[in-house]
């Protein structure tokens, strides 16, 4: 078992760049089955769930040549294999299967989505979107079986009854070759469904819209091989500035597209946040009387439920009284008993996180629950005095790239313990 040990309290400074996007790359890999040629992906974050799903289509039959931050998937080799278990039920992109197996060959039987315990995760928007096409679903205990009528799969009106980033991606891999087309109202609008529609228009696909609450899927034939550049992660860029304003004394966050951390950036602004924006690059000065806020998360544009527990340490620098109430996942509150254990005045009323500071924090032992608290924990680690130790940190060795390399550059005393 691997544990993070930090000794904090250590001003840090210097240069960090962001990697490509966990949300993106997890939809990715799946979507370059529907090809027919090679494909090759620059950008890719050295996480686990990049791993799990090499892993995945290895076993499919696909052959992977990962160089650094380059993949190529050659999709040619792969068989219509059931993947009831193993490291299908490890992530819960692994959902991404059911569109693009379904897409590709009419049929898949593929495991439940796993992933972090945020409370219930429904996946029935997802299926209710095959079932338009014309899909029949059975649910087999611990997998699912979906299979195309005879004469595959046709383009159908969607209505998604709740924003769902994954139910959007996974309406788009299943229609880019269905039979006509395919309209999703009510879609998700994040940038990681802009960055699968691109790779599947460079694939040959007919896909309008992403980005806005309508896409609109002609269904093609076929699907050729290109080369896509992932977009850089949201999420890391707002954790690496939330932990600059921190900790930091003078952070040059690098890779990082403003455009999509508008909301995060505005709330950082309202709390006194100093910052420079630059064409791709934030530069976070030393921060002093910091005021506390209300955050509340809503799907993209509004401010992203996985930015919220890597804010919160930052806010516990703040004067005074504030909330946050996340209203995507309500159970993701799981960072707060941690950071309470560290000294922090925060606490979980019903749903609403309240908090009140400035706050010092001091080192201790904490456990990582989810990927996102797991990142609120090691920036708590880096403000508090004396030694943090973190367990269960396999959920953010999931999502965040090099993450001890990246803060033993900045400055940070942080290493990994087995
Ligand atoms: C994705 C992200 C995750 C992020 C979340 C919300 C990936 C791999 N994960 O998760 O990091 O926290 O978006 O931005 O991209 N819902 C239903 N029925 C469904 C699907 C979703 O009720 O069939 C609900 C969910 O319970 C949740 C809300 O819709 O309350 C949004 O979920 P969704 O956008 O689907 O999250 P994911 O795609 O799973």
């Amino acid at each position: 078992m691997q544990k993070i040990v930090i000794n904090g309290g250590r001003p840090l400074k210097g240069e960090v760049a962001v990697s490509g996007a966990k949300n993106s790359v997890v939809a990715l890999i799946p979507a370059i089955i529907l090809a027919d040629e090679p494909v090759t992906l620059d950008g890719v974050p050295a996480i686990s769930d990049v791993d799990s799903l090499i892993d995945i289509i290895e076993t499919m039959g696909a052959s992977v040549d990962r160089q650094g931050e380059t993949l190529v998937i050659d999709p040619r080799g792969i068989r219509d294999i059931p993947m009831p278990y193993g490291k299908i039920n490890s992530l819960r992109a692994s959902y991404y299967f059911y569109g693009s197996l379904l897409g590709r060959y009419g049929q898949a039987v593929v495991g439940l989505p796993g992933g972090c315990d945020l409370g219930p995760r429904p996946i029935d928007l997802h299926l209710k979107a095959f079932e338009a096409m014309g899909a029949i679903i059975s649910y087999e205990g611990e997998y699912m079986r979906l299979s195309a009528r005879e004469n595959g799969l046709n383009g159908a009106n969607i209505y998604m009854d709740t924003v769902s980033v994954g139910a959007t991606i996974n309406t788009m891999l299943a229609a880019v070759k269905a039979k006509g087309r395919t309209v999703i109202e009510n879609a998700a609008r994040e940038p990681e469904i802009i960055d699968v529609a691109t790779l599947l228009n460079n694939m040959g696909a007919h896909i309008r819209g992403a980005g806005t609450d309508e896409i609109i899927i002609e269904g093609v034939e076929q699907l050729h091989g290109t080369r896509h550049q992932v977009i850089p992660d949201r999420i890391e860029a707002g954790t690496y500035i939330a932990l600059a304003a921190a900790v930091g004394e003078g952070i040059r966050v690098t890779n990082v597209l403003y455009e999509h951390l508008e909301a995060f950036i505005g709330k950082l602004s309202e709390m006194g946040v100093r910052m420079t924006v630059e064409e791709d690059a934030i530069v976070v000065d030393k921060q002093e009387n910091l005021k506390a806020i209300h955050v509340k998360t809503s799907p993209y544009p509004g401010f992203a439920t996985d930015l919220q527990q890597p804010l919160t340490p930052l806010l516990l620098r703040a004067q005074g009284r504030g909330s946050i109430v996340d209203t995507i996942y309500e159970k993701r509150v799981n960072h707060v008993p941690e950071l309470a254990r560290m000294g922090a005045d925060i606490t979980t009323v019903g749903t609403k996180i309240t908090y009140s500071g400035p706050n010092k924090l001091t080192g201790a032992p904490v456990k990582a629950t989810d990927l996102r608290a797991g990142a609120a924990l090691v920036i708590a680690g880096l403000m508090a005095e004396g030694t943090t130790e973190i367990t269960n940190i396999e959920f953010i060795l999931r999502g965040y790239s090099n993450i001890i390399e990246k803060l033993t550059q900045l400055g940070a005393d942080i290493r990994l313990v087995d």
